[in-house]
């Protein structure tokens, strides 16, 4: 059986982007128009979409709206526009800098201009077409970690999560919670534990609003407990998202993985990331030199606008932290579950 998912994030309609406005939920489930570049830039930025998977596309949009606006404002020589636009999606990369699906699918939508042969026209058609494949293979892709991963839950398990690479996060489905979705499909007597994930509280606000959307049962816990229902007894694996994944395994996820990673390796209990083949950067060789946004204080100072701390103190507010490829037991792809060693097992799935 099939899990159906109600959620679409994130889709190109006619001439602009329709994407869920993810700074309301869980008060609102309302979605919001694009229809300009600097807009989504400002969209990916201010995080009205998030999640790694999501905001590729997202990215992917925001070149094909940049195209229409060359058109609009009379750019019609080919080599001008190509010029143009490519600047601007080089532009639309640095609207975040840690997941590595913004850069990957922007890179698609710029092989395309760059291949073309077609006038301007043409070429946008061209890249409306590309970022409506995009849209459908995420949601395949999707489809697929999520079955190679229901292979590892054990019955009636309990599998806590951090942040949210959920549908929400992506096209649809999801990547740790396709996971929880294709698992669900097959025994409904696992439940999901969600770490609230502070300071965007995106576990509390996204994963329990779409789960509870799909009837999957959540127990929402604060970032601090996971160690106590650990040693409880009462977590059987933990499963997360990704924004980079280096080539030996390192992996960059929301702030807070790496301590829910290290709790979990003290208690034994397999600790996997889901990801796509699209957020592995085999660029770079480890975590260490993948880049880690730094978002703003009020994050932290601030809660639904309500400072909560003192005046004048120090804030430090990294939006990632890096897990070490040790404590990874695996690595939940489209291509399968890749084990250690990760440089052999991450490049092999590539040659796939
Ligand atoms: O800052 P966010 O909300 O974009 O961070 C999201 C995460 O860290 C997700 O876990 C990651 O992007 C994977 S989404 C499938």
């Amino acid at each position: 059986m099939e899990f159906k998912s109600k959620i679409k994030t994130i889709e190109w309609v006619d001439n602009y982007s329709k994407m869920v406005d993810q700074t309301v939920i869980p008060y609102e489930y309302k979605f919001v128009n694009i229809t300009t570049g600097e807009q989504m830039f400002h969209a990916i930025k201010d995080m009205i979409v998030r999640g790694a998977p999501a905001i590729g596309i997202a990215g992917a949009h925001g070149v094909v709206l940049y195209a229409q606006e060359a058109l609009n404002n009379g750019m019609t020589n080919v080599e001008e526009f190509k010029k143009w636009v490519i600047e601007k999606a080089e532009y639309m990369k640095t609207s975040r800098p840690t997941a590595v699906n913004l850069m990957w699918a922007v890179e698609k939508q710029i092989e395309v201009i760059k291949n073309s042969h077609s006038d301007v026209k043409g070429i946008i058609e061209e890249l409306k077409q590309n970022g409506i494949k995009l849209e459908n293979e995420d949601i395949e892709i999707n489809k697929k970690i999520g079955d190679y991963g229901a292979e590892v839950v054990p019955k009636g398990a309990t599998i806590l999560t951090h942040c949210n690479a959920g549908a929400l996060a992506t096209v649809g489905y999801g990547t740790a919670l396709g996971v929880v979705r294709s698992a669900y499909a097959k025994d409904n007597s696992i439940q999901v534990f969600a770490d609230e994930t502070r300071p965007r509280q995106q576990g509390a606000r996204i994963t329990t609003f779409e789960l509870a959307m799909d009837g999957i049962p959540v127990t929402l816990i604060t970032d601090g407990m996971c160690s106590y229902f650990m040693s409880k007894g009462m977590i059987d694996m933990v499963v997360v998202g990704a924004d980079r994944i280096a080539a030996n395994g390192d992996t960059a996820n929301k702030i807070g993985t790496y301590t829910v990673a290290i709790a979990a390796k003290y208690h034994n209990i397999p600790f996997y990331i889901a990801a796509p083949l699209s957020t592995i950067d085999t660029s770079i060789k480890t975590g260490k030199e993948i880049p880690i946004e730094e978002r703003s204080r009020e994050e932290v100072t601030h809660i639904n606008g309500k400072r909560i701390c003192a005046e004048g103190i120090n804030i430090i507010n990294p939006g990632f932290d890096v897990t070490p490829h040790e404590l990874i037991a695996g690595i939940i792809t489209e291509k399968g579950i890749l084990r250690p060693d990760y440089t052999k097992s991450i490049a092999e799935a590539f040659q796939k």
